[in-house]
């Protein structure tokens, strides 16, 4: 059994060991569908061309890019992570699309957001609540950092409940997409605990219930390609 502890520094540690490969990994086990999933929580904020936003659990920034990039996009995109190397390729890919002015990619941590309070417009993040060590600590601080009325996005992976989708899925999830991960990332636990990160998770209805218990309200779960993964929004109260 692949071990899912969240402790900070083997977070950070095993995602700067696959940085060089995660793009290309993330591509190649989603069959290019992970694209589709950014686009679609980018629309889901309903962006205007005004919005600061920030991303939270950013990596290498593809979700900064999207946000910046969507037709409108966002004004500004702050992108925060605390492994290094992935910032570094971010940095990279921002620097390529000559969006230096619009997107600042930022090393920190989701639990003590390095921004200030009601602060921003709308908070993203793809694929990252499940590696938080404190989901809980992260769901406050991001209420925290919220404008009143902010908007909150979340995409993260859940196992699907169809029976038959979810014995395709979970033979590939758990036993193919390790073997190709771990060949082309050189790492040896990385692609073993994300399968087991996503069965360890909270459920959709318990994620909801945290936001829910953070006073977010129009809390929803869309479930994207056969429930393997949901698209959470909700919003900060107004006050
Ligand atoms: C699976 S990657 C997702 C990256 C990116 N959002 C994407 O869609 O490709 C998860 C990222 O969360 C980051 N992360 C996990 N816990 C974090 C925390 N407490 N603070 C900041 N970053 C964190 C990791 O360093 C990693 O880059």
């Amino acid at each position: 059994m692949a071990d899912v502890s969240k402790e900070p520094a083997r977070i950070a540690g095993m995602f700067d060991a696959i940085a060089p490969r995660y793009d290309l990994l993330n591509h190649l086990l989603s069959a290019g569908i992970d694209r589709y999933w950014r686009r679609r929580a980018i629309r889901s904020i309903g962006l205007t061309g005004r919005e600061r936003v920030l991303d939270l659990c950013t990596g290498t920034g593809d979700l900064a890019l999207a946000a910046r990039q969507a037709r409108p996009g966002a004004a500004r995109v702050v992108g925060v992570d605390f492994a290094g190397a992935m910032l570094t390729i971010g940095m990279e890919k921002v620097r390529r699309a000559g969006l230096e002015r619009a997107i600042a990619l930022v090393r920190g941590d989701a639990m003590r957001i390095p921004v200030a309070d009601a602060s921003v417009d709308a908070v993203t993040i793809a694929f990252g609540i499940r590696n938080v060590e404190d989901p809980d600590a992260a769901c406050r601080d991001i209420a925290r950092v919220l404008k009143p009325g902010g908007r909150l996005v979340i995409l993260e992976f859940a196992i699907p409940t169809n029976r038959l989708f979810r014995v395709v899925y979970l033979s590939y999830f758990r036993h193919i997409l390790p073997r190709i991960g771990r060949a082309i990332s050189r790492h040896d636990a990385a692609y073993g605990y994300l399968p087991a990160s996503v069965g360890a998770f909270a459920s959709p209805s318990a994620f909801m219930n945290l936001l829910r218990k953070h006073g977010f309200h129009d809390v929803s779960a869309d479930s994207l390609t056969f429930g393997s993964v949901f698209l959470y929004t909700a919003k900060r109260l107004e006050v």
